[in-house]
């Protein structure tokens, strides 16, 4: 039976009984079906057409043919291994050397974002023999053991915190400890790392490296104050550790006005390290590291091989050399400026209209809705936005929340996504927060109902105030 003609229910309940729910769905009281993608589309078994806003790995649009014909063409001829001469890992390596700063000139190959940052890991820690690293609160950095202890996101809710990790205050001016009316932000950020080095040395403790995403994406879509990071490269480099940014949601043209987003820090600033994933492939599992020779010789020196099965084959390297292409081609770059300019138009517009809209934040098509209770306090409308998700997926639009109150709605589609998009997905949202807002002043509040649904997935209803009727949602996972 192909795959796709399988009932919806029958596909959950064989998933429910073979996976591990620990593996969660979108949507878990009603999860979606999606058998086929294109462009900034997905379509479910019915043939109901939905906009994708939040699928950041398909990253020039789902199925793009040029990709897919990359893939197929060089399929058809060898799959290997990297121990052998080949072209297409040369050419790859050539083609982003020419995107990033000089210095950054030595490529490593693998196939998730999670194996990119625990090379960069072992990177750092054997080019300063130092062990400690220094992360921003709420990061995700990936999967593996390693990276758990460095993703404050994960670890909280694990063992947590290991006493080689030392975790800073996300720069976010919205809400964190120094905020839009502090006269330099991005000075008073720093200096926290700076002390939470000095702390650390202290206690005799050695720093590795500084870990970030150069725009924080599971906390919240936050945008840090310009000259942050070269501020914190100052601290790190002093203390002999190196910088390393996680460019796997925030990388290849999506921030509009450059291609890296640590670009935006300035010129002066360039990482020690950079990682690549998620979009660098478009969907085929594709991860890079970049670095400097100087790193790159230390990790020789130990004399231990570094090998990758999948890393680097020819495949992968045809596909990442056709994102490339299609990027170009496409001036996908471009047109996320000019998209992610109007939709942030759009979006401050709702901002004016709707009290529960507190911040718009973003760049290119990487853009936040931060949903508040209040103005004075910011206190995130977690619930509220849990409700707006699961309402914009009944008028098929898929778009996740994330942030440390999960309130922040993320904007971060494919590259395509197009001016009618936003225009489209805006006024629905408006029509929501519109209907919400009504709701809310004739109603009491919006409440999650447990019972019936199975473990971590309850409804969302209105409380049965006089005259409202009940409208249920569901949280995505
Ligand atoms: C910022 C960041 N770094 C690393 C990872 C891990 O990448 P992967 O899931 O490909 O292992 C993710 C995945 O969500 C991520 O968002």
């Amino acid at each position: 039976m192909a795959a796709d003609s399988r009932a919806k229910a029958a596909t959950l309940a064989l998933r429910q009984r073979l996976l591990s729910s620990s593996c969660r769905l979108f949507f878990p009281e009603d999860p979606v079906k999606i058998v086929r993608g294109r462009g900034q589309y997905l379509y479910d078994e019915r043939g109901v057409e939905y906009i994708d806003c939040i699928n950041n790995v398909a990253h020039v649009g789902h199925c793009h043919p040029l990709v897919v014909q990359a893939a197929h063409e060089q399929n058809q001829v060898l799959n290997t291994n990297s121990r052998y001469l080949h072209d297409n890992i040369v050419d790859y390596a050539q083609r982003l050397s020419e995107t990033l700063p000089e210095p950054l000139s030595v490529f490593y190959f693998l196939n998730s974002g999670s194996e990119a940052n625990d090379l960069a890991l072992r990177l750092a820690r054997c080019y300063t023999g130092h062990q400690d690293v220094v992360v921003l609160d709420h990061a995700y950095h990936g999967h593996l053991s390693s990276l758990i202890d460095i993703s404050p996101y994960k670890f909280r809710d694990l063992d947590g915190q290991k006493e080689w990790v030392h975790v800073a205050p996300l720069p976010d001016t919205y809400r964190g400890p120094y905020q839009e009316d502090h006269p330099n932000p991005a000075e008073a950020y720093a200096n926290e790392v700076k002390h939470l080095v000095s702390s650390a040395q202290e206690k005799g403790r050695k720093i590795a490296a500084f870990f970030a995403e150069s725009l924080p994406s599971v906390g919240g879509q936050i945008i840090p104050p310009a000259g942050y990071f070269s501020r914190v490269a100052e601290h790190i480099h002093r203390a002999g550790g190196l910088v390393v940014a996680d460019e796997i949601q925030v990388g290849f043209g999506r921030v509009g006005k450059h291609f890296w987003a640590f670009q935006m820090q300035g010129e002066d600033f360039v990482p020690d390290i950079v990682t690549m994933g998620k979009s660098i492939g478009n969907g085929h599992p594709v991860a890079c590291v970049a670095t400097t020779q100087a790193v790159s010789r230390a990790f020789e020196a130990t004399g231990v091989e570094y090998f990758n099965t999948f890393g680097g084959n020819p495949v992968s390297c045809a596909v990442g050399l056709a994102v490339l292409d299609v990027l170009e081609k496409e001036q996908l770059q471009a047109h996320a400026a000019s998209v992610g300019n109007f939709l942030m138009e759009l979006l401050s517009q709702q901002k004016a209209k709707h009290p529960i809209v507190g911040d718009v934040r973003g760049t290119g098509l990487f853009i936040g809705v931060d949903l508040i209770k209040d103005e004075a306090m910011r206190t995130p409308a977690t619930q509220e936005t849990e409700y707006v998700v699961s309402r914009l997926k009944d008028k098929h639009i898929l778009l996740s929340a994330d942030g440390p109150g999960r309130n922040v709605l993320k904007f971060k589609p494919p590259m395509c996504f197009s001016l009618d998009n936003a225009q489209y997905v805006v006024a629905v949202l408006d029509d929501i927060l519109t209907d919400m807002e009504e709701k809310l002043r004739s109603c009491e509040t919006l409440r999650i109902h447990p019972g019936k649904h199975p473990p971590n997935k309850q409804a969302l209803l209105w409380s049965t105030g006089p005259g409202c009727r009940v409208a249920a949602g569901s949280r995505p996972s």
